[in-house]
């Protein structure tokens, strides 16, 4: 077990999080043709661009020119591996895309620099906010018109009460952007528009001068006055966020970034259990599985279980134990998946993701640890949902194959499946955060369950979690319904946001939460 922890301490496990077209995919291009994972643009597909090309994946996905899966990609970047955990998004998003977030240590938020802070990228935010996720900021699209640099940072404050600290800070005297300095050595780095998108160099290689504008310069010397340093205690408890200026497209600020995630962003780290104890890297394996994907693709009809080692070596066709089931788990086939691309992996460390295939009894949120160390992590949390539809069997002779598709999506956590204790089991309600996750239910139900579902609208819009106190409160309350998950938690619907807030005003001991545990 020697090279457990400085394997595990020259890891970085990090996630994107961004509103739709900031620049995630362009982003995470450039910094694989900057570590040279891939040698071509074009090799990360953007949404539009895999219409054309999913030829092996499912309708869904055809239809809709989406990634239904969760890409991990692993680069190397000056001698530290980084797992890249790509978080669905836009029409994508789902629970998954929560779920993507308990299996990081860090997270870059990428901002248009014109749009600010955007809707999605506040949602995933509260996330890394709740979990205490560090983040460290991109404002992208430097190169076109953009608010004053102050600005964007009262922006990000303002709207995610996290604390800005410019590592970089942008020369655009008249809005033409020129390059950026870098605080910490005071160099300037010059920005050529024609850029050298593809390239497998940042701009930033070409080396930084001395030559600082004016301008610039007095408000550099105004940042010192007011100590706007990257502040690390507050930064890995996810209050600041170190920010960087530049452009993705023309692949200037991405080798700083880069460097950034490297010298800033937490290794892994002893996590805790469900008693609050912390697992110590370097004890026999365990791992956290953060998603479970059922492989639509008609060729590869199989579950593929992603799990983020925490401690230990994880070795190929060592057995491991689920803590849930007490089961043993044979890991034989394990692999790195990268998009559709998987390949067998015989080793992995803490920080890195592994695929298990076929792990049929495995569900987002388990726990997988060694047989001689048994621990259980803590359920993950996920937000309550927003969309809800009642789900009847078209065919009424194939009740049987109905409820038991509705209960495998349930168990996968594909949509969560409520049930209204009068009604029971005859017309579940269907809930889930995003709209994707009812149609890959719907194309599920009907293609492996042979059971096609009609989906009908409800009168609820909201929904909260609470506890069993909050249950007898709420009894009797007007456009107010308790619906219990499988497990029997408790979830308040409501027919509007409005009413949930209004019930909230009127009776502040009620919980009512929109994150969930478990
Ligand atoms: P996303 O994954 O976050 O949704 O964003 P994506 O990278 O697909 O980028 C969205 C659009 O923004 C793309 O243009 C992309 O080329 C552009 N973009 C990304 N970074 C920069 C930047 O630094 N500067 C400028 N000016 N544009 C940038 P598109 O025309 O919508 O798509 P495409 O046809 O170029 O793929």
């Amino acid at each position: 077990m020697a090279a457990v922890l400085p394997e595990a301490a020259r890891r970085r496990t990090f996630a994107i999080i961004s509103h739709p077209d900031a620049g995630k995919t362009t982003l995470t291009e450039k910094f694989l043709l900057y570590s040279g994972a891939i040698q071509e643009a074009g090799a990360v597909q953007s949404r539009k661009s895999a219409r054309s090309t999913t030829s092996d994946w499912s309708e869904i996905e055809q239809k809709r020119g989406i990634s239904v899966s969760s890409a991990v990609a692993r680069f190397e970047h000056d001698g530290t591996v980084l797992n890249l955990l790509d978080t669905p998004g836009h029409n994508d998003f789902s629970e998954d895309t929560y779920r993507v977030l308990s299996g990081v240590d860090a997270a870059v938020m990428v901002i248009d620099a014109a749009r600010g802070v955007e809707p999605q990228t506040e949602k995933l935010y509260a996330v890394c906010r709740a979990r205490g996720t560090p983040v460290i900021t991109f404002v992208n699209k430097m190169d076109r018109p953009s608010p004053e640099p102050l600005e964007i940072l009262d922006n990000i404050e303002e709207k995610l009460g996290l604390v800005g600290q410019p590592v970089t800070w942008p020369i655009k005297p008249g809005g033409d952007f020129q390059g950026v300095v870098d605080r910490r050595s005071g160099h300037a780095f010059r920005f050529v528009s024609s850029g050298r998108a593809g390239a497998s160099r940042a701009q930033e290689d070409e080396g930084g001068s001395e030559d600082v504008p004016e301008e610039v310069a007095e408000e550099l010397e105004l940042l010192d006055a007011i100590g706007a340093d990257v502040d690390v205690e507050t930064f890995l408890a996810a209050l600041s966020t170190p920010v960087f200026f530049g452009s993705a497209l023309s692949n200037f600020g991405v080798r700083m970034l880069l460097d950034a995630i490297k010298g800033l962003a937490p290794a892994p780290y002893p996590r805790e259990d469900v008693d609050g104890d912390p697992r110590p890297l370097d004890a026999p394996f365990s791992g956290l599985v953060f998603k479970v994907q059922a492989n639509l693709d008609p060729r590869h009809r199989d579950r593929l279980a992603f799990v983020r080692v925490c401690s230990g070596r994880f070795e190929r066709g060592a057995p491991l134990t689920c803590a849930r089931t007490g089961k043993r788990i044979q890991a034989k086939y394990a692999h790195a998946v990268f998009g559709r691309e998987r390949e067998t992996v015989d080793e992995a460390f803490p920080g890195d993701v592994i695929g298990l295939v076929n792990a049929t009894d495995l569900r987002a949120g388990d726990t997988l640890h060694d047989e001689s160390a048994p621990v259980t992590f803590p359920p993950i949390p996920t937000f309550t949902p927003e969309f809800f539809a009642t789900a009847h069997p078209i065919d009424r002779s194939r009740v049987k194959q109905f409820r038991r598709g509705v209960a495998q999506l349930d168990e996968e956590g594909v949509v969560q499946v409520l049930r209204h204790p009068d009604i029971g089991d005859q017309a579940p309600l269907w809930a889930a955060v995003g709209q994707l996750q009812f149609e890959v239910a719907t194309w599920r139900m009907e293609h492996e369950f042979n059971a096609p579902v009609r989906l009908e609208g409800t009168r609820f819009d909201t929904a909260r979690a609470t506890d069993e106190d909050g249950v007898a409160a709420l009894a009797g309350m007007r456009d107010v319904e308790v619906w219990r998950r499988e497990n029997g938690t408790p979830l308040a619907l409501f027919r509007s946001r409005y009413v949930a807030e209004r019930v909230q005003r009127d009776h502040p001991d009620i919980p009512l939460s929109t994150l969930m545990l478990g």
